[in-house]
């Protein structure tokens, strides 16, 4: 099993490495120079990325019990699409990923049947219900690589510092999606302007900048590592800015649809456009973007939230939240951030990438030699419509499509094989 892929610019931002190179491959590893022979297969990568394979830590993949939104298998394979070798999936699953059982079926049913590698978030709670802490120790016995309620917040607070202390014995992140249930109560969209138009009901900005203020002073106490999914409001972002600064043990992702879109995706109530945290006014995006100029935010993840064709062609109130960001990704990176010049190729890899890998204490998110052969490579002229008829997730519940993006995966490779090519 031998591979080269030659002529690329290789990217890897655990050395600052951006240069042209070619990269060698034997067994699945990553190694050093070896001349080709004819059992070695060639990828010429002239005038594309090559780079660590990219890792989401942030998706639902619905397995089990909500199979009809998406499965470990066609999840994982639009993940491979989408030029990602690994996602974390969260525990918002039925029944919750909330013990060592559900979180060993995930990792089996992946080794069936998933196309990437899948790393298991556990329930903080019981049931996600926010009443008595779940197993975590046990869970991450199993193999769970971070604990989160995402979706179902924490809200009590003791229980929250607990389950930090636990954490930071374990030596485990606590993801927090953030947003206090008393401000956020029966809203559906961003709190403002246009849902005053529209007469939805809001959501402010002050659900997500509360809770996420306790739980830096949180973390800040218990020097457990935070990390805040999904950031939407320039709040946060001055939040978790000025934490760092402080030293307070916390790092944040934003989702490609909060640093692309604004609340005005939702006018002629495009339930494509509901998702939680919601999409925020024009100062909002501003803010983010500055936020991962900056580092502030350190991941770019997607909150991958597939969900039927049904459940989404109902009134917008009834709508569940959620958008599918797998297959889109990469394209709104290059797009909005790397060809504007907001981000270095080099910043975006670390964020798609490195960053993820060391906030879950994955060994992957690097070329070096000696690593597992995890690679994606991007075409960062490539031009394609968004046709959500060709993803491989079931989710079609995308406010992209018909989008234009350029710079898109053309290959991605997992532990030296490939799994999806388009050249
Ligand atoms: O939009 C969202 N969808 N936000 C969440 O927090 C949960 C997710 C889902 O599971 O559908």
């Amino acid at each position: 099993m031998k591979l080269i892929i030659k002529g690329g610019r290789v990217i890897d931002p655990a050395v600052g490495k951006d240069e042209p190179a070619d990269i060698y491959v034997r067994d699945g590893i990553i190694c050093a120079r070896f001349a080709e022979d004819e059992d070695t297969q060639i990828i010429d990568a002239t005038g594309k990325l090559v780079v660590p394979g990219l890792i989401d830590m942030h998706v639902h993949l619905r397995e089990p019990g909500y199979e009809a939104k998406e499965t470990i298998a066609t999840g994982t394979a639009a993940a491979a699409r989408g030029g990602f070798t690994g996602v974390a999936c969260m525990p918002n699953t039925d029944p919750v990923a909330d013990n060592r059982f559900i979180i060993e079926f995930i990792n089996k049913r992946a080794a069936e049947e998933g196309q990437v590698n899948v790393y298991p978030i556990g329930a903080i709670t019981r049931g996600s219900r926010g009443g008595e802490l779940a197993e975590l120790a046990d869970m991450r016995d199993a193999g769970a690589v971070a604990f989160s309620d995402d979706g179902r917040p924490v809200s009590d607070a003791g229980l929250m510092r607990r389950a930090m202390q636990y954490c930071k014995m374990l030596g485990v992140p606590v993801i927090s999606h953030c947003e206090e249930q008393t401000l956020a109560a029966g809203g559906v969209m961003h709190e403002g302007y246009q849902s005053t138009i529209l007469g939805l009901k809001g959501i402010p900005a002050s659900a997500e900048e509360v809770m996420v203020a306790r739980d830096i002073i949180l973390a800040s106490e218990t020097g457990c590592p935070l990390h805040i999914a999904h950031v939407s409001t320039a709040g946060s972002v001055a939040l978790i800015r000025e934490a760092k600064k402080r030293g307070c043990p916390v790092t944040a992702e934003v989702t490609p649809h909060h640093f692309t879109l604004t609340d005005q995706a939702v006018t002629h109530y495009n339930t494509a456009a509901k998702v939680n945290p919601p999409l925020r006014g024009e100062a909002d995006v501003q803010a983010v973007r500055e936020g991962l100029a900056d580092g502030t935010l350190d991941v770019i993840a997607t909150d991958h939230a597939p969900h039927t064709y049904d459940e989404k062609n109902v009134e917008f109130d009834l709508a569940p939240f959620g958008l599918v960001g797998l297959e889109t990704a990469v394209g709104l990176v290059w797009t909005e951030l790397v060809h504007t010049g907001i981000l270095t190729p080099l910043q975006a890899v670390a964020k798609l990438a490195l960053h993820p890998a060391r906030i879950l204490g994955i060994d992957r998110g690097t070329l070096a030699e000696g690593s597992v052969a995890d690679i994606t490579v991007i075409d960062p002229l490539l031009t394609r419509q968004v046709d959500p008829e060709q993803f491989a997730s079931k989710g079609k519940n995308t406010p992209f499509a018909g989008r234009t993006l350029q710079g898109l995966p053309v290959i991605t490779i997992r532990s030296g094989a490939c799994i999806y090519t388009t050249i």
